[in-house]
Formats: structure tokens, sequence, C-alpha cells
């Protein structure tokens, strides 16, 4: 995270934005590790305070932590933190065999395996992946539905390992900041940031993995951060931001209308929210009262989420929500490719929409 991000970006302490205290913005503590680039100060590795509650917020291999608890962050994010990454790849698959299925080790490589065929896999320096339907194609999608390119400080809410970040800058974006709750995608995404080379392991077959490797330098490396947060307490005042990405994520978060409210309190007036979603609903993600459609298909709209979700973001809606957005424009059957392995990719249609966050009174 450079200085420079971090003065303009101005994050809140979100412990106290959690218990509904005001929140000021957290200011330097201890710094451990700080590089020089041309670009100026990068913070690697250091202590970041809320002069308020005192309490601290980390910045790890130069990603800023800025949850509300840091404890139960610790419990879930930890094993990422405390990942090596100097061992061979002889070693690591050979261990990867011997720890198997199902644990943190597992689990961690083959999410890195799958986003990270999603965001790099086009510009793998062997065997490519097909460019359409990956990050960098949705994000173009995405931004041509606006009526200019965007411009000022966007947010890329659920950034996983990061392309879509550079993409939205190299749009446009003059800064944009990556936020996601995993730490192993969020340290692949910085680590592009500050070398220009991604890298991943590229799952093949069962438990056996190749090195992914894309070079970034391309891309406006300068102007994105990288901050792990919860989507549900976003460490940054109302109206920071020019617009905001959301893709992917309205059904991985337990709250999905406390994540469209979150996105309309941190976008500007006449701000832009691009969103897009295969609802593919999961109780593991969201409680099934949470989501939009997806059940009670005896109603008028037999499950469907399209009709639930419109309605939510239309301006009469008299439930009492108010996300202060409302849908400016839509595409269908968008398509989003997962790559599981070497024979096997997962095909979504996604619901694409441009949301715009109406005047504040
Ligand atoms: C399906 S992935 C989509 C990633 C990326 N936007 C894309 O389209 O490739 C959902 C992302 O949201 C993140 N996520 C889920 N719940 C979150 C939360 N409460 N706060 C922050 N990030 C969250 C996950 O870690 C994951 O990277
Ligand atoms: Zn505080």
């Amino acid at each position: 995270m450079l200085t420079s991000h971090l003065e303009r970006l101005g994050l809140v302490c979100p412990s106290c934005r959690a218990y509904g205290r005001p929140a000021p913005r957290l200011v330097r503590g201890t710094m451990i590790q700080i590089d020089a680039t041309p670009a100026g100060e990068d913070l690697i590795e250091g202590v970041l305070v809320c002069p308020a509650c005192m309490r601290e917020h980390p910045i790890l291999d130069g990603v800023v932590v800025a949850v509300a608890n840091i404890a139960s962050w610790a419990e879930h994010q930890g094993d990422a933190v405390l990942r090596r990454h100097d061992l061979s790849p002889i070693t690591e698959s050979m261990l990867g065999d011997a720890l198997g299925r199902g644990g943190s080790f597992d689990k961690e490589r083959h999410d890195l395996s799958t986003y990270g065929q999603a965001h790099w896999g086009d510009r793998a320096e062997r065997d490519p992946l097909p460019a359409a339907g990956r990050m960098a194609d949705l994000v173009a999608t995405a931004t041509a539905t606006l009526p200019a390119p965007p411009a000022g400080v966007w947010l890329d809410a659920g950034c996983s390992v990061g392309r879509g970040a550079l993409e939205l800058a190299a749009a446009g974006a003059e800064l944009v900041v990556g936020v996601d709750l995993n730490m192993a995608m969020l340290r692949r995404a910085e680590q592009a940031r500050r070398t220009g080379v991604a890298t991943w392991p590229r799952r093949r077959v069962g438990q056996v993995f190749d090195p992914g490797r894309a070079t970034c330098d391309d891309l406006p490396r300068d102007r994105v951060a990288f901050v792990c947060a919860d989507l549900g307490v976003l460490p940054f005042e109302d109206a920071s931001f020019a617009g905001a990405l959301s893709l992917n994520v309205l059904d991985c978060v337990p709250s999905p209308v406390g994540h469209l409210g979150e996105l309309g309190r941190v976008v500007a007036d006449a701000g832009a929210v691009l969103m897009s979603t295969p609802y593919d609903w999961a109780t593991n993600a969201s409680a099934m009262e949470q989501w939009l459609g997806g059940h009670s298909q005896r109603g008028d709209h037999r499950g469907a989420s399209e009709p639930e979700l419109r309605r939510l973001l239309s301006a009469d809606f008299a439930a009492g929500i108010d996300t202060g957005l409302t849908i400016a424009a839509e595409r269908d059957d968008v398509p989003w490719l997962l790559t599981l392995n070497a024979r096997s990719t997962m095909h979504y249609r996604l619901h694409l929409l441009r949301l715009a966050r109406t005047p504040r009174g």
C-alpha cells in the first residue's frame, strides 16, 4: 500500500463502525518495513491505529487489514498469513499429496487455482486460456455499460486475486482499491501489484498442480491498492467512491441486501455500481432467508431472483429498505467461466446491472 494511497483512501476504524461509534481515520503506528519505490513509500508491514478505540490494524505483505474483530479474522485467515512461500514446487506438491483433501492448504490451493485461472489464465505464459468469459472480458463488458469511462476513485468489492482492480484502473479509474477477506487471494493480488508478475497454482487433475505465471507490467500497478475488510463493514467514509465494482459477490455474502446497502453508502451521489451475479445461492454463504429469490416457487415470481432484485432496487419499494441504488442499465446472459481443472470449466450466465446512486436528501 503506497502512503499516498493510504492518505487518499482515508481508511476509518472498522471496529468503531461495527459498534456504532463515530469512526475516526486510522493513523500510522509502528512501521516495520517500508520499501522506497519510484511511486513513493510502499508500506509492506506495520500497524495502523484507531485514535479513538486504540485498536491496532496490521499491514501484512502490503495488505492493510481493517476488520472489526481481529480475533475472528485471525481464526479464519491466520493460516493463509502464516503460509510459507519458499518451498520448491516439488516439496510443495509432495506435502499437498500428504495433506490430502479438505484441509486449509487444500482449500486455499483449489480456490487460488480457480480464481487465478479466471483472472490471469488468459495471460498465462504457458497454455493460456481463451479470454472470453474471464475477468478482463467481464470488466470490459461491465464498464461498457457506463456512459463515460470510469474516473476518480473506485472500489472493487470482493476483488479476489486482483485482476479486476487493475483492469478498472486501465479503463481510466484514477485509483482502485480492491477489498476482500481472503488473505491468500489478497497476497497474490498484492504480489502482482508490487512485482508486475502474477503467480498461481493451476490445477491439472486431482492433487496435481502446475505453476501459473503471467506478467502484468503493462497494467497501471501504481494506481491500485488492496485492503482486507468485510464487505458488510467497509472501513470507508460515506460517499468515498466515484463508483464500485461488485462482480459475482452478491450470492457469496451473508447479507446480499446489506452488501447493496454498504455499496450505496460508500458511493458518492450520481456514482455507479457495476454488479454481476449468477444467483448461485448456497447456505454456506448466506442463510436462505437472506437470498433474493431462489426459494418459495409458489409465489408470484416462482422463486426467480431477477424480479426480487429489481423490486429491492426500485424507487417505490415500500419495505423500508433503502440501498440508495436504482437500476440504470441491465444485461443478461453475460458469460463467466471458472476453470476447475484441465478438463472441467463451469460456464455461468451472469445478470449484469449498472446501478445509479440516488442523490442524498
Ligand atoms: C465468487 S468470488 C468472486 C471474485 C471476483 N470478484 C471475481 O468475479 O472473480 C467472491 C469473492 O468475495 C469474497 N468475499 C466473500 N464474502 C466476503 C466478505 N464478507 N467480505 C469481503 N470479501 C468477501 C471472497 O473471498 C471471494 O474472493
Ligand atoms: Zn476505533
